[in-house]
């Protein structure tokens, strides 16, 4: 167990300070990039802060999945997952430094937010552990569905980053609900929807 905890300290660290390691190329690569105005720029910078966020936020759920997961097949099944997501935290990291904006500030309370709410959710067990992950997948989805529309259209770049992370995403929630994810009453699935707008809110500013 401190083992671990110590690992996932380490893991934590790196995930802050910015210093994520992609195991596959970003879908942005060999795309050539467009030309965008300063207020096209500032928007997809601005979107791709918010996406970092959530996936600094995904970090921390899939850790605290670890922490708290029963059951070793599911746990390397997430292992997976949250392999591909760190792949995700480096594409979002690196275009947002291409488009000239920064990773938000409050990284340090997503990321322990989102840690509390991954542990607190792997208390309860396994399947409603993987609820959380299923629907927090699904939600995150439906967002880059929605940065898709806001995009500048022709930010080519930001779009294959974006297009190819929504399909992991997809690939997560099967994962979660092949491994045995409860669903959660509709009040639970409107309060993270909440939260999401909170948390997107603030990091397409700070
Ligand atoms: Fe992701
Ligand atoms: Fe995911």
């Amino acid at each position: 167990m401190i083992d671990s905890l110590i690992l996932e300290f380490d893991r934590a660290l790196r995930v802050l300070a910015g210093a994520p390691r992609a195991a596959r190329s970003s879908p942005a690569s060999g795309v050539p990039e467009s030309e965008l105005d300063a207020t096209e720029r500032v928007h997809a910078a601005a979107l791709m802060r918010v996406n970092h966020v959530g996936e600094v936020c995904a970090q921390a759920l899939y850790q605290g999945q670890a922490l708290t997961a029963r059951d070793a097949a599911a746990r390397s099944s997430l292992a997976r997952a949250a392999r591909e997501e760190e792949d995700h935290l480096a594409w979002s990291a690196a275009r947002i430094r291409e488009l000239g904006g920064r990773p938000s500030l409050l990284n340090p309370l997503w990321y322990a937010g989102s840690l509390a709410m991954g542990v607190a959710a792997g208390a309860l067990g396994d399947k409603w552990n993987l609820a959380f992950l299923a629907e927090t997948e699904r939600q995150v989805e439906e967002h880059l569905t929605g940065h898709l529309e806001a995009l500048p259209a022709a930010d080519h770049r930001t779009r294959a980053v974006v297009k190819a992370m929504r399909a992991d995403e997809a690939k997560h929630r099967d994962t979660a609900l092949s491994l045995g994810a409860a669903e959660f009453p509709e009040p639970v699935k409107r309060a993270m929807r909440f939260a999401a707008k909170v948390m997107t809110t603030v990091a397409y500013r700070v």
